[in-house]
């Protein structure tokens, strides 16, 4: 890697990592000096991750995450290490050094920028002479020039070569073409022709402001109707949202999640600047967590049928994990936002937004259904699925007003209904005990291996020695001047490549052990196993007699993986003289 040691120890020394996972994650004191708060990698409701400011690691107990600022960033940011890099550099102010890794850094520089271009292209297309049937669709969808501008949205025209033409007079070859989801190649083999043709662009713009893929909807006849960006370096269709470059800004308080491109148009047109639509596939944790950077509350908008109506319980699902409020719009007739707004107006949809049920009362509704409940039968089923809704609530408070409703709604006792919701509380209970006993087991046995499978101990007697050695050479350096243990005695590879790197420093008596100065070393694989090594205790005041017996069983084992080898090559030698002989 490009980066030297001593500006990764700098970038870390002047990007603390409390300040910088403060930005993302709510953090609070529990005991000690460490922080905790909800994982941002994995969907939890009781914190299992850990900020140490001493050692300015961060580790997740439940997903196994763990690392230095530069890992949380690539990871929360989904960005590689020399553009997360670049990101805590640009933050802490200090200039890079000739800029990163050369290859991939370029590669991903160019395909912005080509989607730029290519932006600026359809969008000058469809203001200009070619673009008539383009804004000739504007007007019918009635979209105004304001939000033409603020989403830049373009018109690609009917050809196969109009975009390809323009994007290689500025320089760019078919390849970058190809390679951005542009063009693709002839079937002859030579040559590339437009992807997008006669349609309306959207260009897909991330919260950093950078233009990553389009969305093309048809103008006319012709299939399909909207064509998205294939996945490119640059594109991932789970991980944005239309939209969230602009609503990231909004002062609503809330993000409303819609399924289409047009309805987010629409809705900030008519002053909803907080729309957002995920790209032609249902809500993805990916994108929930995106949004929860950016909002504690969802007004899910989604479509009036019955496709809309699952992929809006299926989104609810994934929000509530992350303790995001939900509230769920109805639509009456009309089949999603925008026809809505352009059918009934502004202050309908407002009025829609504001009396929007949350999403218990939604799925209390849903539940109930086509149910008849002047059939007991059918009263008892709705109850006992009633229950199940209510008992998740964690609020009594709350579990109280649903159940009196459920209870009047059903004309029944709300003793009788809050019964049921206590039953189905006790047993959901006992098998979450039975779960968390079960994930405590099974983590005991795996902390005790890395995650990564490439990364499993060989020897797992004296890897644990080995862990223990490279423990107290981060917290004691000294306690190692003089010890006879070599790379080569040490039975895990990572390991040992790590010890050799650590010796090195403390025999140039650079005592310094920042993990963000390993991040260009290792793998993010070997750096989350790395701080899960060093977020295990290990006593101080025992340090040299501790030493001493992990050297002892370190050498212990490796004289044994001596002998066994030299067994086996015996075994293979008089195996073979047998062999030829008989
Ligand atoms: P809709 O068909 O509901 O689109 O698909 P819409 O926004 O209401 O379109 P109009 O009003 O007819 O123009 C919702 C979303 O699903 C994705 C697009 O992102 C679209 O905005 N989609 C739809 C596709 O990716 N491909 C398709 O063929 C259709
Ligand atoms: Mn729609």
């Amino acid at each position: 890697m490009e980066f030297s040691e001593s500006f990764l120890q700098e970038l870390a020394d002047r990007n603390d990592i409390v300040d910088v996972v403060s930005g993302y994650v709510r953090l609070t004191k529990r005991s000690g000096a460490n922080l905790f708060g909800l994982c941002p990698f994995h969907s939890e409701k009781t914190p299992s991750f850990s900020v140490l400011p001493d050692k300015q690691i961060y580790h997740c107990f439940g997903c196994g995450k763990g690392g230095s600022v530069i890992s949380f960033i690539m990871e929360i940011e989904n960005l590689p290490f020399p553009d997360a890099v670049a990101f805590l550099a640009r933050r802490a102010g200090m200039a890079l050094p000739e800029e990163g890794d050369p290859g991939q850094r370029r590669q991903r520089d160019r395909l912005l920028d080509l989607n730029r271009e290519a932006a600026r292209f359809f969008y000058a297309t469809l203001t200009g002479p070619g673009g008539g049937s383009g804004r000739d669709y504007v007007l019918r969808r009635r979209l105004s020039g304001n939000m033409v501008r603020s989403f830049g949205l373009g018109f690609a025209p009917d050809s196969f070569f109009a975009l390809t033409r323009a994007m290689e007079e500025k320089g760019y070859r078919p390849d970058e073409l190809v390679r951005a989801g542009l063009a693709n190649a002839n079937s002859s083999g030579k040559g590339v022709h437009d992807v997008f043709r006669s349609r309306l662009m959207f260009p897909v713009i991330d919260v950093r402001g950078n233009v990553i893929g389009f969305s093309g909807r048809i103008v006319g006849e012709g299939e399909p109707k909207y064509l998205n960006s294939r996945e490119t370096p640059v594109f991932n269709k789970s991980r944005n949202l239309f939209g969230l470059n602009l609503a990231k800004k909004s002062k609503n308080g809330y993000i409303l999640l819609t399924e289409g491109n047009i309805d987010v148009v629409s809705l900030h047109q008519a002053g909803f600047d907080s729309a957002v639509a995920s790209l032609g596939t249902s809500l993805t944790p990916e994108q929930a967590r995106l949004i929860s950077r950016y909002t504690g509350e969802v007004v899910i908008a989604y479509d009036n049928d019955t496709a809309g109506q699952k992929a809006a319980q299926r989104a609810i699902g994934i929000l509530d994990k992350l303790n995001l409020k939900v509230r769920v719009l109805q639509m009456q007739g009309a089949k999603d936002p925008d026809e809505f707004i352009q059918a009934r107006g502004t202050a309908a949809f407002r009025a829609l937004i504001e009396g929007s049920e949350n999403h218990v009362e939604y799925r209390l509704r849903a539940a109930l259904g086509e149910r008849d409940l002047s059939s007991d039968e059918q009263k008892v089923a709705w109850l006992k699925e009633a229950a199940e809704i209510i008992a998740v609530q964690s609020s009594p408070v709350e579990r109280e007003i649903y159940a009196m409703r459920v209870a009047e709604r059903a004309g029944v006792d709300k003793a009788v209904v809050l019964e049921e919701v206590n039953r189905t509380r006790s047993r959901s209970r006992f098998h979450q005990q039975k779960r968390e006993e079960r994930d405590i087991t099974r983590q005991l046995r795996q902390s005790a291996q890395p995650r990564e499978r490439s990364l499993r101990y060989e020897n797992y007697r004296s890897a644990l020695a080995e862990e223990g050695v490279i423990r107290l050479m981060v917290l004691d350096p000294p306690l190692l001047e003089g010890v006879a243990l070599e790379p080569e005695d040490f039975s895990s590879p990572m390991l040992g490549r790590l010890y050799g790197i650590l010796k090195e420093k403390a025999a140039r008596r650079d005592m310094t052990l920042s993990i963000a100065a390993l991040s260009g070393t290792f793998s993010p694989e070997e750096i989350d196993h790395i701080t899960a090594i060093l977020q295990k205790p290990e006593a101080l005041a025992n340090g040299r007699r501790a030493l001493r017996d992990y050297i002892n069983i370190i050498q212990q084992e490796k004289h044994s993986r001596a002998e066994a080898e030299a067994l086996a090559a015996l075994t293979r030698r008089s195996g073979n003289k047998e062999g030829n002989g008989g």
